[in-house]
């Protein structure tokens, strides 16, 4: 009995290094990727706006490609459509409330990155930096979060502050802007 456990172990064990073994090597896929590679896919924006491109634009121009672009889906000036809303919605007052830019959203940044990453919906990073900045704009000024004419760029979109900024139990105080 103790001579077989003994040899279930040894063989267990034989197993486990050879697993090990066959771990540590790769199978010579792929290619290596370059910094430049890496920077073309690096495009998260943090609250403090680290991340933000150059460029900028104004709720005008943001208008018009919004237009163009968005209200297929978004409605005609964010009220809503096919689908959610970009404008308004009440505060919330329990877990299941709608959850909107202007009532949830804690920082105005997420909105250019959002936008830059995932919109229009069927043709995501289609759009250049100006017209994302435009369009943060455009949105930011329909929720009446910054003037009609004020441009948005990495200067001044963190500085904008969202309603639900402190909405929030933060879990690191120390890293949040
Ligand atoms: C074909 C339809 C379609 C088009 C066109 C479209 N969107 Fe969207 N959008 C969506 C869908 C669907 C979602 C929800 C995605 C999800 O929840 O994962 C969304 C979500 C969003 C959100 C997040 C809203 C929230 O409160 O969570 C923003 C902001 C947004 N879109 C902006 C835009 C902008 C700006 C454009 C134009 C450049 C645009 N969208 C074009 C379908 C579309």
């Amino acid at each position: 009995m103790y001579t077989r456990s003994l040899l279930g172990f040894a063989v267990t064990l034989t197993l486990a290094l050879s697993a090990r073994v066959a771990f540590a090597q790769t199978p010579n896929l792929g290619k290596p990727i370059s910094p430049a590679d890496i920077a073309a896919w690096d495009i998260n924006v943090l609250p403090d706006g680290s991340g933000l491109p150059p460029g900028s634009g104004t709720p005008a121009d943001g208008a018009r490609i919004y237009a163009a672009k968005c209200s297929a889906c978004h409605g005609p000036e964010g009220k809503g459509g096919v689908n959610g809303r970009l404008v308004g919605g009440d505060p919330i007052k329990i877990i299941d409330a709608e959850k909107t830019i202007a009532n949830f959203w804690p920082f105005a940044t997420t909105l250019f990155d959002y936008i830059r990453r995932a919109m229009p919906w069927p043709k995501p990073r289609s759009l250049t930096n100006e017209e994302v900045y435009a369009l943060t704009a455009y949105i930011l000024s329909l929720n009446k979060l910054i003037g009609e004419n004020d441009a948005m760029n990495a200067q001044t979109l963190p500085k904008v502050r969202m309603p639900n900024q402190d909405g929030f139990i933060v879990r690191f105080p120390d890293r949040t802007p």
